[in-house]
């Protein structure tokens, strides 16, 4: 477990230099990776979804001089955007598993209301309960071993009426969608949702957060969408090819795929990218938001 501080020294470099291999860190089994296209692909990912984050904290009670927590942060997209809403009164710590995630964080963040915090959210011990109005996280669910440990450990860091919220994709047989259908986008869907279960995860988590928030007797509501992907239109087109890369790595090193199937699946995903016609249906994002 490391604290790091929000201190930019001899940090900025990284940028510049690419980041090409930063290395898995604490989370080896972690199906996606933390390299620079990782990286880029998450933020494409933000974009994407900012609109429904923002809504989902705006709704969770956000305001300024707040002090907020996102739990499994990544690049901090969302960490730097709650940043903004509590402003210079507030304070956000964003906290990752991964080392390589958190340096990135700090090296790209210049609130000076942001510190960042590198610990495994199931095990952690480091940080106060009773600490944040706001505890919130995204897209990290779907990874965990155990999601109502991870939970109880958010729970209990919110102040008393303080807010969880949790962000979450579905990633069910059917919710993956393309039209005009391509081979592809289903392939996708199944070798990710093996490499997500082989790790320990659960790829069908968005759906059991409601669930599992009730059971900890958290005043809950539910929403969810279905983000459409447009093709031919950049940059959320490449959303596609983008997942296949990132996970290609652990396809390889579990003989999941030949180099034939993967680079068949790759060059269908670019093609459909770059066809203005056709779009395709994400999995179902599941917010739920629960007081304390
Ligand atoms: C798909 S990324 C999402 C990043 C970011 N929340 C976003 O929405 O762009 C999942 C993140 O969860 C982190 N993570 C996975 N397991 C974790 C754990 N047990 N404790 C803390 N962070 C974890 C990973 O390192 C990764 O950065």
């Amino acid at each position: 477990m490391t604290i790091i501080d929000n201190n930019h020294h001899g940090i900025a470099s990284m940028e510049d230099k690419g980041m090409q291999k930063m290395g898995s860190g604490s989370s080896n089994n972690y199906v996606l990776g933390n390299t620079s296209d990782e990286i880029e692909r998450l933020k494409i990912q933000s974009a994407l979804f900012e609109p429904l984050t923002r809504d989902a904290l705006l709704k969770g009670g956000v305001r300024r001089g707040m002090k907020c927590c996102d739990v499994g942060c990544g690049p901090g997209e969302v960490t730097k955007m709650m940043g903004d809403m509590v402003g210079k009164s507030g304070k956000v710590v964003g906290f990752d598993i991964n080392e390589n995630y958190i340096k990135y964080c700090k090296a790209s963040t210049k609130q000076k209301n942001i510190s960042y915090l590198c610990d495994n959210i199931i095990t952690s011990q480091t940080l106060p309960a009773e600490t944040f109005d706001i505890v919130y996280s995204r897209f990290m669910f779907v990874h965990l071993s155990d999601k109502a440990n991870a939970l109880k450990r958010m729970t209990r860091l919110a102040k008393k009426g303080g807010t969880i919220i949790v962000q979450e994709l579905d990633h069910a047989p059917d919710s993956w969608l393309s039209y005009p259908k391509r081979k592809g986008v289903n392939t996708l869907r199944k070798i990710y949702v093996k490499l997500v279960k082989n790790a320990g995860g659960d790829p069908y988590s968005g759906r059991k957060l409601y669930k599992m928030f009730v059971d900890q007797n958290l005043d809950s509501t539910i929403e969810s969408y279905s983000p459409c992907l447009v093709m031919g239109r950049e940059p959320f087109n490449s959303l596609g090819w983008k997942i296949a890369l990132s996970l290609k790595p652990q396809i390889f090193s579990l003989g999941l795929m030949s180099k034939k199937e993967f680079d068949d699946m790759l060059s269908d995903l670019k093609e459909m990218s770059q066809d203005p016609h056709s779009f395709v249906l994400y999995a179902r994002l599941f917010s739920v938001i629960g007081r304390k």
